[in-house]
């Protein structure tokens, strides 16, 4: 290929990487991914481990402080996570004023974003701002998403409960009827704890690494959240959920066979890709892959989820993993590739997908942010370029253009 153009000056040797192949923007030491051998761990611990004994806040304070809370610091935190769940009758009229349909990850960041507006004492760089938020930010990601589940299906806002446990009061205020109560099945709720726990950090991705330079620029920490959202909702990244199941419903009103939807992927017809499937850091399975498509078969058996759906998907997965196109280019399922038919099986339209991924990786966010805060070598964000464009020319008079 070409020689990669370089440029060197005051501050040594400037190299282009396009997608960051491979700079590393910062040190941290949230989280491990060996993606040759799909290693994931949260402070070191595997991930299999907490997905099957943790709850999401455990995992938010193991993410965030960097240990596993004892028993009080974790009723703690939920004391002070459930206190703040309410929001400001300001932050509903906000909620209210956009259209029922319109795209949740759209209004989620304009909210998050806001909610520094109506919560100034939180705002700040300090630990007390910075530990305010961060609880502010918990709480309220929650009761935001689970309004607008609710608003798409037509219900009024109802107010959060106190001294509930996190997942349930979440998903309470989805999907409670005008009396407010909502019988949760323990399985439901284990199974979006376990995807809160799956998504909850990452290390440098997409919108990790936006939160990480927009908050460079010293921006508070909803703004950088904010852009945390905006940069999850790409099909690429945390919008890929949404995309596979539009995928897995296109393939089957098209009448195409799987195989023939395969074949259309590999002759890259229409940039066509299989959502779902690649990673830029796993070259092997996705562990978070892996334990979605673990608990998928009992949760779905026991909502009565789509399972037609699933066995496509399966299907999907054994034509791709045993293709050369795919073993050549190191293609597996990644965690999108199965959330999707739990969340629908839960009850969550399409578009709420990504809101979910977005809380989930709430905590993951926060923790770099704090990180960052308190790193001495933390400096601006800003990456060089090499131009390319025209040197230097005369202005052109109007008459004088063609
Ligand atoms: N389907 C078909 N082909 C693919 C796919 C896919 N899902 N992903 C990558 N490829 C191919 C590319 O066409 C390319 O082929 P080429 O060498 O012939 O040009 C090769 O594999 C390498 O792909 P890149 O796009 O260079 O890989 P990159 O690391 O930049 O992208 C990404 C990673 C964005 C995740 C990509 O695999 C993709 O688009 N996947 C589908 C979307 C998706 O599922 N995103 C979620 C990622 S996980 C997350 O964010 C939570």
């Amino acid at each position: 290929g070409l020689p990669i153009p370089t440029l060197l000056n005051d501050t040594g040797l400037v190299t282009v990487d396009p997608g960051f192949m491979n700079t590393a923007s910062c040190s941290s030491e949230i989280t491990y991914i060996d993606g040759d051998n799909g290693i994931l761990r949260y402070r070191g611990y595997p991930i299999e481990q907490l997905a099957q004994q943790s709850t999401f806040l455990e995992v938010a304070h193991l993410l965030i402080h960097g240990e596993l809370p004892n028993a009080d610091q974790l009723a703690s935190l939920n004391n002070r996570v459930s206190r703040h769940m309410h929001l400001h009758e300001g932050m509903k009229a906000f909620l209210n004023a956009f259209p029922r349909d319109a795209h949740p990850m759209a209004v989620l960041s304009g909210a998050l974003s806001a909610l520094s507006t109506f919560y100034p004492e939180s705002v700040g760089r300090g630990d007390y701002e910075i530990e305010l938020a961060t609880v502010q930010l918990l709480a309220k990601t929650a009761t935001v998403i689970s309004y607008l589940q609710r608003r798409g299906r037509g219900g009024d806002l109802i107010e959060p409960r106190r001294g509930g446990h996190y997942v349930d009061e979440f998903l309470r205020i989805a999907f409670s009827d005008g009396s407010g109560e909502v019988d949760i099945d323990p399985e439901v709720r284990r199974a979006v704890d376990l995807l809160l726990i799956l998504h909850a950090d990452h290390e440098q991705n997409c919108s990790t690494s936006t939160v990480r330079i927009v908050g460079s620029s010293q921006a508070n920490i909803y703004a950088s959240v904010a852009a945390g959202v905006t940069a999850l909702s790409g099909p690429l990244h945390g919008g890929a959920n949404e995309a596979a199941l539009r995928m897995f419903d296109q393939i089957k009103e098209s009448g195409d066979t799987v195989e023939q939807f395969v074949a259309k992927v590999k002759d890259k017809a229409e940039g066509a890709r299989l959502m779902g499937f690649g990673h830029r850091v796993y070259k092997s399975y996705d562990p978070r892959g892996a334990v979605v498509k673990g608990v998928a078969d009992t949760v779905l058996e026991k909502l009565g989820g789509d399972n037609q759906t699933f066995d496509m998907a399966k299907r999907l997965e054994e034509i791709a993993l045993s293709d050369e196109y795919f073993i050549e280019r190191k293609l597996y399922p990644n965690v999108d590739f199965y959330t999707g038919l739990l969340y629908s099986a839960i009850g969550f339209p399409h578009t709420m997908f990504t809101p979910l991924f977005a809380l989930g990786r709430m905590p993951g966010w926060i923790a770099h942010y704090r990180e960052m805060m308190h790193d001495p070598r933390t400096k601006i964000g800003r990456p060089r370029q090499i131009y390319t464009g025209v040197v230097e020319r005369d202005y052109v008079p109007m008459e004088d253009r063609e």
